[in-house]
């Protein structure tokens, strides 16, 4: 399928989208990079979480969003969500083969390569382990690691709400923190876009007995290498950044 309308040149925005806020710790780590990029963020808020949901209805809304943001004109996309990743992007790559596309991968790589315990732990939503990127990326990189996984839909929430401190985001990151570090861990790798935003708190939790992984930056400069490879990085520019929110955000409101 082609790109109806849009011409594509370097001064082009490049298209983010999650089901929420998660995100755009990926959209901020690629604006700090490169900082002349115009961006289009949309988060899903109306469909989130996306965890638990059927990989066929993420594939329909992540299409959707797609062309939200190639009618918007998006010259590369960037899939800031590892669920959504896991159950589209294959799809989204044979629908717009002229696209390029970056997606999320848990950071199970470099986790595996630097642990000295032999243990990580993943903390991520089920679709996301139940996807077949996740058991390729084990399957090739960490055969000699326990890699212990951890399904934390209660951070999407949290952070969904803005709840990224205090004594109640504290407690539920204990709850999925201390057993993978009671089971020996020495990385914990983020493998949900909304979980940096837990970010200190995790590293707190696990100060002085794991490192926390996550692959925002590494993600940036796959986009990076992406838009030079294809001549669309833009030297100029870089003031636009558009935000779209499917839903009003109350729905996550504190109960
Ligand atoms: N931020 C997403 C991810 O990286 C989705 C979380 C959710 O909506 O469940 O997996």
């Amino acid at each position: 399928m082609s790109r109806p309308g849009t011409r594509v040149n370097p001064s082009c925005p490049v298209g983010f989208f999650d089901s929420g806020v998660g995100g755009l710790c990926v959209r901020d780590a690629f604006v700090r990079r490169l900082p002349h990029e115009d961006t289009v963020y949309i988060a899903d808020t109306a469909n989130c979480p996306y965890g638990n949901r059927p990989p066929d209805e993420i594939v329909r809304l992540a299409r959707r969003h797609v062309r939200t943001l190639l009618a918007r004109g998006c010259k590369m996309v960037v899939v800031a969500c590892n669920t959504a990743t896991a159950a589209a992007i294959d799809n989204l790559r044979a629908t717009w083969p002229d696209v390029p596309f970056v997606g999320m991968e848990p950071a199970v790589k470099p986790a595996a390569m630097r642990s000295k315990s032999g243990v990580v732990g993943v903390l991520a939503t089920q679709g996301t382990f139940n996807g077949r990127l996740y058991r390729e990326t084990c399957a090739r990189f960490a055969k000699s690691t326990t890699v212990l996984t951890v399904v934390a839909d209660e951070f999407v929430t949290l952070v969904e709400r803005g709840e990224t401190s205090g004594a109640r985001a504290e407690a539920a990151v204990r709850a999925r923190v201390e057993p993978l570090l009671a089971a020996g861990a020495d990385h914990i790798v983020l493998g949900c876009t909304h979980f940096p935003h837990l970010k200190p708190l995790i590293e707190q939790v696990a100060a002085g007995r794991a490192k926390v992984v996550e692959p925002s930056d590494a993600v940036a400069r796959q986009a990076e290498r992406l838009l030079a490879d294809r001549g669309l990085l833009n030297p100029s520019g870089g003031s636009l950044h558009i935000f779209i929110c499917t839903a009003d955000r109350q729905r996550h409101a504190l109960t």
